[in-house]
């Protein structure tokens, strides 16, 4: 059944605690399958300039019932230390197929200890070797392919290396901006989480 079905429409199309079930399965779709629009997400930041920073990364984990969504990064990024000074971010997806829009707005944490360690200790071995680059992402580089990893950094001695730049950002969230183009009337819906569940109201489009 694809998307733009009425049935698949109808178990959450006028509803809202049907959109909220539906919403957060797709994230958690979208940390377990890299062929899902959910794979990757936009994270927006306010930088320490006063300005607006946008970029992609993978969706790692999805927590529902702790209400957190994860990704990976490297410490030395700016996204960190713009995430450190402000935690309050937004995460944006868009998954075409489905028609759907998800906002998430809430606070991140860069995580150095626990949360970093397991997610290291799942990361597979082609994932860690941008972390063994000496050159801190964003870095100016003399020529352009200075930061390429030689072969010592696919098979590395250490499969440690690397652990020591690499961070999980957690992003506990506060509310989210569900929009769903359907052709029979386009759905929105904003949820805000209280501490203790969430509650959700329909928007204009
Ligand atoms: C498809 C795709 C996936 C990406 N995934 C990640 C990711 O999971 N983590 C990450 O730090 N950067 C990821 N990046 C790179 C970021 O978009 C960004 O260029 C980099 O992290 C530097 O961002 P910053 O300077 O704002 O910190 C990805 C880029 C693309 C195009």
């Amino acid at each position: 059944m694809s998307a733009g079905d009425a049935a698949f429409d109808a178990a959450f199309y006028d509803d809202l605690d049907g959109t909220l079930a539906e919403l957060w399965a797709q994230l958690a779709r979208g940390a377990a399958d890299r062929r899902s629009g959910f794979h990757t997400v936009q994270v927006a930041t306010a930088a320490r300039d006063g300005g607006a920073r946008v970029r992609t990364v993978v969706l790692r984990g999805v927590d529902r019932a702790g209400g957190t969504i994860r990704f990976h990064t490297d410490a030395r990024s700016e996204k960190c230390a713009d995430i450190v000074a402000e935690p309050r971010i937004e995460v944006c997806a868009y998954d075409g197929r489905a028609k759907i829009q998800v906002r998430l707005r809430g606070r991140a944490t860069v995580e150095a200890g626990d949360a970093a360690a397991s997610a290291w200790a799942a990361t597979r071995p082609p994932s860690r070797v941008c972390y063994r680059t000496p050159f801190a992402p964003g870095s100016r580089l003399d020529s352009p392919g200075a930061a390429d990893p030689g072969p010592g950094a696919r098979d590395p001695v250490d499969a440690e290396a690397g652990r020591a730049n690499f961070r999980a950002v957690l992003v506990r969230v506060e509310s989210i901006d569900w929009l769903y183009l359907a052709a029979r009337g386009h759905r929105r819906a904003r949820f805000a989480c209280d501490g203790r569940g969430w509650s959700g109201v329909w928007l204009a489009p």
